[in-house]
């Protein structure tokens, strides 16, 4: 047999990272001859080592904390996602070219519909957060043509800002502070990092009821705060555990051309958090 084609996620630190599990897994599923490690590249050289990564025959990465502004700058080509969301999580080296992609957006959107099975198309879609994580959302979630896109965060300025980089298509985005939600979301996602610091953001109890899906982009052995508030108000729950093996499903995908079956890596990547 032939050498496996060297991919890896890269990042600072690395060891935590759980994209090694789920590419082995998509590899063996779909018989592809590859290889997935983990890359940790020191804070002032991810340049350095994604070359030397090039120059070892390295095809392609996965790029996470603190690196993915560095590696959009690095791309020479990028794909429209990866230029809407302003970051790269994807590289993918096809001769003299490297191409940054960013699947983090269209993994949270597959996960939505695919595994909750919550068509997004004619909702009304909060979105919690105006950092890099919510920005890589918008896109994916403008193409699902939703009823409304309303974006709020702690720091309003930001919201505003972002509302108006990707106003101008069919859809009028709108931007407010948390205080002054009022009850009408179908979805709530939250983009904020708060769940990482076991917060969440301030809320109104009243945005949370039968009926909505409140969706975390964090996940952890427990449900955030967030999740738990939510449910505590009668909303559905679901973290970011699925946004997570959907956007590795995508990468691999860009890299490889095949799309492999989730379900059951999801399912194993669950038991393996609650082990
Ligand atoms: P990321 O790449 O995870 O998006 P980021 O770009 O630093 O990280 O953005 C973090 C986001 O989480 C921001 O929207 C931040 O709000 P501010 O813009 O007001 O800083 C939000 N955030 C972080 N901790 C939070 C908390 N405890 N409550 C509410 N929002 C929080």
């Amino acid at each position: 047999m032939t050498s496996p084609d060297r991919y890896a996620v890269i990042g600072n630190p690395i060891a935590h990272s759980k994209s090694p599990e789920i590419h082995a897994r998509f590899a063996a599923q779909t018989k592809q001859n590859l290889s997935y490690e983990r890359l940790l590249a020191p804070l002032d050289g991810f340049a350095a080592t994604v070359r030397e990564f090039i120059a070892h025959g390295g095809r392609g990465l996965n790029v996470t904390v603190p690196f993915k502004l560095e590696a959009f700058d690095l791309a020479t080509a990028l794909t429209k996602r990866a230029d809407a969301a302003g970051a790269v999580n994807t590289l993918r080296f096809d001769g003299d070219v490297i191409l940054g992609d960013n699947t983090d957006g269209v993994g949270l959107v597959n996960d939505i519909v695919a595994n909750a099975g919550v068509p997004l198309t004619g909702k009304r879609i909060l979105l919690l957060g105006a950092g890099g994580a919510a920005r890589g959302v918008i896109l994916p979630f403008l193409e699902q043509s939703p009823a409304a896109l309303t974006i709020a965060n702690r720091t309003v300025g930001k919201a505003f800002e972002l509302a108006q980089r990707f106003s101008g298509g069919s859809l009028a985005i709108d931007a407010c502070a948390f205080g002054e939600l009022e009850d009408r979301f179908d979805l709530i996602v939250n983009g904020t990092s708060a769940g990482l610091s076991d917060d969440m953001p301030a809320l109104p109890a009243s945005l949370f009821h039968p009926g909505v899906l409140a969706i975390d982009m964090v996940y952890g052995k427990q449900p955030t705060r967030f999740m738990q508030f939510a449910a505590q108000h009668g909303a559905a729950t679901r973290d970011g555990l699925g946004m997570l093996v959907e956007q590795a499903a995508e990468s691999f995908f860009v890299w490889r051309g095949v799309r492999p079956d989730t379900a059951p890596v999801l399912a194993a990547l669950r038991a393996l958090l609650q082990a």
